[in-house]
């Protein structure tokens, strides 16, 4: 928690395979409502399909052409009508196993995000992974080995007014 923070620069050294699957065996270990599991990950490690990706949306997801991974989170209506929350939270699992692993790694948002056609960013993600209609890319985590040093959180600027004891 204390060391994580965004990397939108990877270098070139790819992942190996068993770090692949430790990313994919925590995003299983995700907390699910219900239990349900109400998400699907599309793992990407192709440059043609990563840089594809990267031209999701009109802004913020041009690092993903150069990581060396990135993790389409679907969630899946069919299963749960609280597919966002599951998503979201395999989404930030891997973020945090990615940080335990000395991995970098940052969120994209699709949801209500757009390329500069008008687009929805998941229907473009849709149409570049072969994802079916019914479900819904909520986010794509870029994962790889760190291309910068960045500072860990300024714990002096945590946000204590929005901690509320006992009522608002
Ligand atoms: C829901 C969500 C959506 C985000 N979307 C993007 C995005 O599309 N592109 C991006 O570069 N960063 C994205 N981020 C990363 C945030 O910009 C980042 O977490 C925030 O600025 C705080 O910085 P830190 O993660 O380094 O502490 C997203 C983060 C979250 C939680």
């Amino acid at each position: 928690m204390r060391l994580r923070r965004s990397m939108r620069k990877f270098t070139d050294v790819p992942l190996t395979p068993e770090q692949v699957e430790t990313l994919m065996r925590s995003a299983l270990m995700s907390p699910s409502s219900k239990g349900k599991h109400a998400w699907h990950f599309v793992v990407v490690d192709e440059k043609a399909q990563l840089a594809a990706l990267s031209r999701c949306k009109s802004a913020g997801a041009d690092f993903v052409a150069d990581a060396p991974l990135a993790i389409v989170v679907c969630g899946d209506p069919t299963e749960s009508d609280v597919w966002i929350e599951d998503a979201s939270v395999a989404a930030t699992v891997l973020m945090y196993q990615a940080e335990d692993m000395g991995l970098g790694a940052c969120w994209v948002q699709l949801r209500q995000r757009y390329d500069a056609e008008g687009t929805p960013a998941e229907d473009n993600v849709r149409a570049i992974c072969g994802i079916p209609a019914e479900l819904q890319p909520v986010a794509v985590v870029a994962v790889g080995h760190k291309g910068m040093e960045r500072k860990p959180f300024n714990e002096e600027r945590l946000l204590w007014e929005k901690v509320h004891i006992g009522t608002f």
